[in-house]
């Protein structure tokens, strides 16, 4: 019997192809399967992988299965999955649930397939916090308690109904694999906020490693990954031309700053929206001009969420946008955007993942994605470098979590920082990056050892 859900399994060969390219973009995970292909560390790990299912993380589940684990994977997201991607996964064995497009049930149906290893999953790749949230979950309901809020209230009736079924087929099958849980490394900002908020309340039962925080990560992938992969998306997307246009970014955190340079390498003129007075200085600092978006609602052409919060645009300023505004979120949820209040709206689909949605004053909008993370959406994400990094930092957490993770308590944890720079060292040779080296004497001036770590904790990059 075929253990997988994929759009269409011939797609396979196309996969195969665009992920022999990839490989030679992504240094860091091809040379972990040259340190660990032998010793293979991850060997018993049954890891259930939640992560957008693309090209990039295919070569992410080969690096884990050549290290010695089991897979089971699906995406994290509707419409991220590269169908090709899924394809070649499946076609090389590794059991795959993901469908661009699949629905919200489907989403975390597929999600309940991943962890359905015979013995259980003893490990989970996370990125957004599905994974962990579904299995947590399952366990309090079993335990006859609340469970707790959800992103949006159309994600809560899909998870709550999943587990729900779960519950019937399974009885007690979400504490008995809670409990078999050794760690779970997590992708993203928002995933790693609600990690958090479980340590808070006393409810993560077990330890966890914050793969969003590794400088080789946040400052990188967040940054310099959007920096490419938005104007990608809203490129593919509308075919607008971006130069001259007045482009508004809400926030100007990691994914903000690359959002914003994105769309000013674009030629488009950028203003940012802050909540916070440091990151309104960096961006002023940075040029851009920073404003509040009830000022710029009515005048700018393109609309960017980048918060990881919620309610950023409101159904208030979508009536005041101009006819054909563009409008769309980067951020993990789609709750940046108020989606939802458009509904009764008329929606005219232009194509896949673009939406062209009528307001009452008979202005037009563009909305991207449905407001899902747009550059997954409607474009293929970031580049295979900069994932490469945040991968090779994900294998080091699960090798971590797998070999040592008796040596951790249930609280989330960040790589140490010789591991990061082990990260940003195996990606210097592919582009031609020479460092210079640290004399005995320079080392002690400035307190460090020459081979390194060459930073304190405390130090911000
Ligand atoms: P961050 O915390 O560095 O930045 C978010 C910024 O938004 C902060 O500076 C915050 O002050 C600001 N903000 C919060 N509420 C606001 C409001 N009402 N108006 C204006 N600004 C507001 O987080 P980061 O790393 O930039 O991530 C943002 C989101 O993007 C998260 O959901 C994360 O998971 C996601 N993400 C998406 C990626 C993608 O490829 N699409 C890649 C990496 C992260």
């Amino acid at each position: 019997m075929t253990d997988y859900i994929v759009k269409d399994i011939s797609l396979a060969g196309f996969g195969r192809k665009e992920l022999t390219i990839a490989e030679t973009e992504m240094p860091g995970l091809m040379s972990l399967r040259e340190e660990y292909g032998d010793s293979k560390p991850l060997k018993g790990a049954r890891i259930v992988g939640s992560l957008h299912m693309t090209i990039q993380t295919a070569v992410l589940i080969e690096t884990l299965v050549d290290l010695g684990a089991d897979v089971r994977w699906a995406s994290c997201n509707i419409f991220s999955t590269q169908d090709h991607a899924a394809a070649a996964i499946a076609e090389a064995g590794v059991p795959v649930f993901a469908v661009k497009g699949q629905s919200l049930e489907e989403h975390w149906d597929y999600l309940d397939r991943s962890f359905m290893f015979p013995d259980g999953p003893n490990l989970i790749l996370d990125d957004g916090g599905d994974a962990t949230l579904y299995v947590l979950l399952g366990a309090r309901a079993e335990a006859g308690e609340d469970i707790i809020p959800v992103p949006t209230s159309e994600e809560e009736e899909a998870i709550k109904a999943q587990i729900a079924k779960r519950m019937a087929a399974s009885p007690g099958w979400f504490t008995k694999t809670r409990d078999q849980i050794v760690g779970v490394s997590e992708e993203t900002t928002t995933g790693v906020h609600r990690l958090y908020e479980l340590v808070k309340e006393g409810q993560l039962p077990f330890p966890a490693i914050n793969v969003n925080d590794s400088v080789t990560k946040s400052k990188f992938d967040n940054k310099y990954g959007c920096k490419e992969s938005l104007v990608d998306g809203i490129r593919r997307a509308t075919d607008t031309m971006m130069a001259g246009k007045v482009a508004v970014v809400c926030g100007y955190g990691d994914v903000g700053k690359g959002s914003a340079a994105s769309l000013r390498g674009a030629g488009a003129r950028v203003k940012v929206t802050e909540v916070d007075p440091i990151c309104a200085l960096q961006a002023a600092m940075d040029g851009f001009e920073v404003v509040t978006l009830e000022d710029e609602v009515a005048s700018a052409d393109i609309f960017i969420t980048t918060t990881g919060n919620k309610d950023i645009i409101r159904i208030e300023h979508m009536r005041e946008m101009k006819d054909m505004a563009i409008v769309g979120n980067i951020g993990h949820f789609d709750n940046e955007i108020q989606v939802a209040a458009l509904k009764n709206h008329k929606w005219t689909n232009i194509k896949e993942q673009v939406d062209m949605i009528e307001m009452p004053s008979g202005n037009r909008i563009i909305l991207l994605s449905e407001g899902r993370l747009l550059n997954l959406g409607n474009a293929t994400g970031h580049p295979s470098f900069v994932m490469s990094a945040s991968f090779t930092n994900q294998v080091l957490a699960q090798i971590e979590l797998w070999t040592r993770g008796d040596a951790y308590k249930n609280d989330v944890y960040i790589l140490p920082k010789h591991l990061d720079e082990k990260v940003a060292r195996l990606h210097l040779k592919r582009i031609g990056v020479k460092l210079t080296e640290l004399s005995p004497e320079q080392a002690a001036y400035i307190g460090v050892k020459p081979e390194g770590p060459f930073k304190p904790e405390h130090y911000r990059y």
